[in-house]
């Protein structure tokens, strides 16, 4: 038996994020964006990865709400339960069934040589298996679903080499089986850079803007962002190319705006706040259509809760026919053995 490597004509795409609450801007440039742009051409599988979230720890507390926070800015962002699956990671136990397996075809080496587990590794005295293991977990994610391509950001492109290098060592020892899928990077918005302007941006780092915050709290963040350091003060003639307020411009204000700034940042007709102000009400209003869907979704938790169990069915539907191939294929049936 083999499963149908997606439905109808549709290529499939899987793509996930882990739940360390609401979604931020370098999230929605680097991801979102894109897999909402996707939802009518691809046969998209979305989901909420929050076993990858558990692999070093975590407070147990704040999960099931930091889950329930990152399924409402998926749907506030535009993922439709009516184009797409949606569901949570931990509803479908074949995840973690397919990532044990895949164990078998992993060297430790390649692990090991993760850019992100290196970084991981430092903050820890002794360094919990979950965030060696990690990019297994994260191959059996998109190889579950025999996905054909998966859209991220950059930081996800040694996890996709070694996902596909996990297909090919499969197929060979066990039959051709899972795909070898495509990352799908977007060039220009693959790396966000924070607020600091110093490194990517990132919930752990402090540097971003939550895609549904308030326009004060927007405010608050962009206030922040470092601009050219080498403008000091007002009179100072800036750079908007070294400036990465002036990038953020890029993708939330006009082209007329965008090359008034432009001129009168080099002619310091323009100070840093001003600039920074107009960034801040474009950002807001951008994503003002987020924050009212995300209100309704927060009155009613009951509708999230059924667009997420509805996904899990649906992704187990397609999760248990791979399943039963890779068994079958591995020899977990030991019932053959009684004719
Ligand atoms: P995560 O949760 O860190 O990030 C989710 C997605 O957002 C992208 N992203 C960015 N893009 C541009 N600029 C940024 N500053 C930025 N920050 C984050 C990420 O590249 C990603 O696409 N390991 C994954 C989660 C995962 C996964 C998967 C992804 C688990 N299984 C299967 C794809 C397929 C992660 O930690 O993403």
């Amino acid at each position: 038996m083999t499963t149908p490597a997606s439905s109808g004509t549709k290529k499939r795409v899987f793509s996930g994020m882990q739940p360390s609450g609401e979604a931020h801007l370098g999230n929605y440039l680097g991801a979102l964006r894109r897999w909402v742009q996707m939802q009518d051409d691809w046969d998209c599988v979305w989901c909420i990865v929050d076993e990858h979230a558990i692999t070093a720890g975590g407070d147990p507390a704040e999960l099931p709400g930091n889950v329930f926070d990152l399924a409402v800015s998926y749907l506030a962002v535009g993922l439709d339960p009516e184009k797409a699956i949606i569901f949570v990671q931990s509803d479908v136990p074949e995840h973690t069934e397919l990532a044990w397996l895949f164990n078998a075809v992993t060297p430790v080496g390649d692990l090991e040589r993760m850019t992100q587990f290196k970084d991981k590794a430092q903050r820890f005295e002794s360094i919990p298996a979950g965030i060696l293991n990690y990019p297994i977990l994260q191959a059996a994610d998109i190889l579950l679903y025999k996905a054909d391509a998966v859209p991220v950001g950059e930081d996800q492109k040694q996890h996709l080499e070694l996902t596909r290098d996990i297909a090919r060592k499969f197929n060979a020892a066990y039959g051709e089986t899972f795909p070898e899928t495509e990352p799908l990077i977007e060039e220009g918005v693959g790396r966000i850079m924070g607020l600091d302007g110093e490194a990517k941006m990132s919930k752990s780092l402090g540097n971003t803007v939550p895609v549904l915050a308030e326009p004060d709290e927007i405010w608050n963040r962009v206030r922040t962002a470092v601009t050219d350091p080498q403008r000091v003060r007002k009179s100072d003639p800036g750079r908007p190319d070294v400036c990465n307020v002036f990038t953020l411009h890029g993708f939330f204000s006009d082209v007329g705006t965008r090359a008034d700034i432009d001129r009168r940042c080099r002619s310091a007709e323009i100070g840093c706040v001003d600039c920074k102000r107009i960034l801040s009400d474009n950002i807001a209003a951008a994503f003002g259509p987020f924050r009212e869907r995300a209100a309704e979704y927060h009155a009613n938790p009951r509708l999230v809760r059924e667009i997420l169990d509805d996904g899990a069915e649906r992704a187990r539907a397609i999760a248990k026919q791979t399943m039963a191939e890779v068994r079958d294929r591995m020899g977990l049936d030991w019932r053959k053995a009684t004719g």
